[in-house]
């Protein structure tokens, strides 16, 4: 089969094209590496006529997308700004969901985060406003939400550096390894469109501020980790769960721990 991915060389993405190849599928990748800007304004058309074709110039993604079986959307922007990711998320996703209807692709694939229409974050505004785009679809569609990636303990360590300490929201968290999500995405997109499909979770609940912890010593960092409680509705949702999967989850197999010892 021909399956596009977007965001395809991302933490998620590139273990879905090796996925997809390993088993004998086409991967499309599509990301601004590839000459595919899907939040620009004309992504669906762009260099769609024949003679922007025969010239070389970039193709729209209506072209690129012609005999795909399903396009898997795992494309990401690092912004703290509501309004960039509402307006990166939406844009993407018109892009990609008008292209798909013109070029007749039957399956849109979307990964989103567990408790990202619940929680009041800025990134997750636009997640919501992806989710919302995806679920309006008449055409088949299936959004997988999953938690933190182990790889989030990282992101945190590197944003949360203050000097000689290291700051740490107090939160919890159950992280998932992100070829288990892509797995889950590849059997997804393989298969019949399942609306919104079951969450994955890690296989166990973790605290933020012991990863990083953990992290930091792996990595031979020494640094104090202080946990901090951030004020507002998202510290209230970092630490009570909204995060975690629900009864009836599917959960993944590697621990954190596990991951930890890999690096
Ligand atoms: N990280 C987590 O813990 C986590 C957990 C659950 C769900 N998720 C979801 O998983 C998805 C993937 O996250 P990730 O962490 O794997 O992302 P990532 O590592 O930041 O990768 C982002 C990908 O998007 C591409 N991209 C960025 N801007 C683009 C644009 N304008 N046009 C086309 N491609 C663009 C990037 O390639 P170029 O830069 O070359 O364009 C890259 O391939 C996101 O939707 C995220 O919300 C993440």
């Amino acid at each position: 089969m021909r399956v596009a991915v977007a965001g395809g060389t991302g933490a998620v993405g590139r273990h879905v094209v090796e996925l997809l190849g390993a088993a004998g599928h086409a991967a499309v990748v599509l990301t601004r590496s590839t000459g595919h800007d899907l939040s620009a304004q004309d992504a669906a058309t762009a260099g769609v006529t024949e003679g922007a074709a025969a010239s070389g110039a970039p193709r729209g993604l209506t072209v690129v997308l012609a005999g795909c079986a399903a396009v898997i959307d795992v494309s990401s922007i690092a912004t703290t700004s509501a309004a960039t990711s509402t307006a990166f998320f939406g844009a993407v996703t018109r892009n990609l969901l008008a292209a798909e209807r013109a070029a007749g692709v039957p399956h849109h694939v979307a990964l989103s985060i567990v408790g990202a229409a619940a929680a009041p974050s800025a990134y997750y505004a636009g997640k919501k406003v992806q989710e919302d785009l995806v679920m309006a679809e008449p055409v088949g569609w299936s959004i997988l939400r999953a938690t933190q990636f182990h790889e989030f303990a990282v992101q945190i360590a590197e944003q949360g550096r203050m000097g000689p300490l290291q700051l740490v929201p107090t939160m919890r968290s159950q992280p998932v390894a992100a070829v288990e999500v892509a797995e889950a995405l590849v059997e997804i997109a393989l298969g019949d469109p399942r609306g919104l499909d079951r969450d994955l979770g890690g296989p166990r609940e973790e605290n933020m501020a012991e990863m990083v912890r953990r992290y930091l010593a792996a990595t031979g960092q020494k640094r104090p980790v202080l946990q901090v409680p951030l004020p507002g509705a998202w510290g209230r949702a970092l630490r009570d769960g909204t995060l975690l999967t629900a009864r009836g989850a599917r959960l993944g197999r590697q621990t954190f721990a596990e991951w930890l010892a890999a690096l």
